[in-house]
């Protein structure tokens, strides 16, 4: 009854050739099948489950919440807290709007760039994933297999309008610019990328992007749907000590439910009707169950910083046990990990620095490698594009099962 079986392509398991994983429940850091059979998760669910899947802080007294209603259709006293909360972290949202997911959120942002250049062109990287709005897909990362674009319904205006280049490549992007910098709107980048692996910018990157966007008059886009609150409550912007003109969140902020935020200068906000022309609203913006998830999330996040302490502790043992099964048996490949991901591919030599080096990893080898960590129980994303992502529910005790089972699948 589901189109390709799935509500998302990657679900399906075809980056691995595995049936669908078809699940029935979640409890902290595992995963249910329909069997009952459980797994250690490492999906979690593409990124927004920071604290695994039912923290008891998250899923108690939701009946205070839901007794005030689902959905309201009118501006509320608790959306405008969780905005100056957002600030508090993220200065550069001076101003902003909640929408539902992580693609209405660069949709909107992007809108909103071109709203205020009066420019169409879109600048972004292969290998980074914004959502599955038209020109997010193209050369897009994670499970997005988006390569005959009139195939894939994306028109060819839409084409023309986005130049794709590469990341940590100061140069591709200079070699457009001088062809089209008149024209540029905005520069779209994911500014710690997960969805080519992970990748890191290089030292001088993001400068480098903060700097051509002001020469150009383009204005810098930040996709923090995954990074925001992973990397802390000041993000990857903070991390970075760059400022973006606007930004992107989603992912954690709902803390698994759907809410998801862009803003940022608040004479570029501005083009937004009712104040100015460009439209963007829905129904579930601002939805007021989600809207007091994040604040849960907020709570959660502000009074134990000692989670971020814990997450790179338990990623970085993970890593480190890795590292050292593939050292033992000469096994080419480097581990990355960064706070709570951790990241290796089937490709001998350094970290992935951009889509090329992702594409040049050895799909077979993944896909046999995730089928037999599934059979030792360990959930993997069904995708080399993906990341692993460690929770606060993890603990010691999972990561040995999981190094255990990767002796065991590498050795099989
Ligand atoms: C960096 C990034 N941006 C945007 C999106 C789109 O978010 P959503 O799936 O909530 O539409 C994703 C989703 O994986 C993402 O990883």
């Amino acid at each position: 009854m589901l189109a390709g079986g799935c509500d998302s392509p990657v679900r399906s398991g075809w980056g691995v050739g595995a049936p669908m994983f078809v699940q029935s429940s979640a409890r902290g850091a595992y995963a249910f099948d329909e069997d009952g059979r459980r797994y250690v998760d490492y999906v979690m669910a593409y990124g927004p489950l920071l604290f695994g899947h039912t923290h008891p802080a998250l899923v108690a007294g939701l009946d205070d919440l839901a007794r005030h209603g689902f959905v309201w259709g009118s501006t509320h006293a608790e959306e405008v807290r969780l905005a100056e909360r957002v600030r508090r972290h993220l200065p550069s949202m001076q101003r902003m709007r909640f929408v539902t997911t992580g693609t209405e959120a660069m949709m909107s942002a992007i809108r909103v760039a071109r709203a205020f250049t009066r420019r169409n062109r879109v600048l972004k990287f292969a290998g980074n994933y914004h959502g599955h709005f038209d020109l997010a897909l193209l050369d897009a990362g994670a499970s997005a297999h988006t390569t005959d674009s009139a195939a894939s319904g994306i028109p060819g205006g839409v084409v023309r309008d986005v130049a794709v280049v590469r990341y940590n490549d100061l140069g591709s992007v200079d070699a457009f610019l001088r062809e089209h910098a008149d024209d540029v709107a905005a520069i779209a980048v994911e500014p710690i990328v997960a969805n080519m692996g992970y990748v890191a910018p290089q030292p001088g990157f993001l400068e480098g992007l903060r700097e051509r966007a002001d020469r150009c008059g383009a204005l810098l886009i930040f996709d923090e749907v995954i990074t925001w609150l992973r990397f802390g409550l000041s993000g990857a912007q903070g991390r970075a000590a760059v400022a973006p003109d606007l930004t992107a969140l989603g992912k954690i902020m709902g803390g698994g439910t759907p809410i998801a935020a862009f803003g940022g200068r608040e004479d570029v906000m501005g083009v937004l009707a009712p104040d100015g022309a460009a439209f963007t609203g829905g129904t579930h913006g601002g939805n007021p169950f989600c809207v007091g998830m994040a604040h849960r999330v907020l709570d959660l996040l502000e009074s134990h910083p000692e989670y971020y302490a814990y997450l790179d502790s338990l990623a970085r043992r993970l890593a480190d046990g890795i590292r050292a099964i593939f050292t033992e048996r000469n096994l080419p490949y480097a581990v990355v990990q960064r706070e709570s991901i951790v990241d290796f591919k089937f490709r001998a030599g350094a970290a992935n620095r951009n889509y090329d080096d992702a594409l040049a990893a050895d799909k077979a080898a993944y896909a046999r490698y995730y089928r037999e960590m599934l059979d030792r129980g360990i959930l993997l994303p069904p995708s080399q594009n993906e990341v692993m992502f460690v929770s606060t529910a993890h603990t010691e005790e999972d990561v040995n099962a999981t190094l255990d089972a990767i002796v065991r699948s590498v050795d099989s």
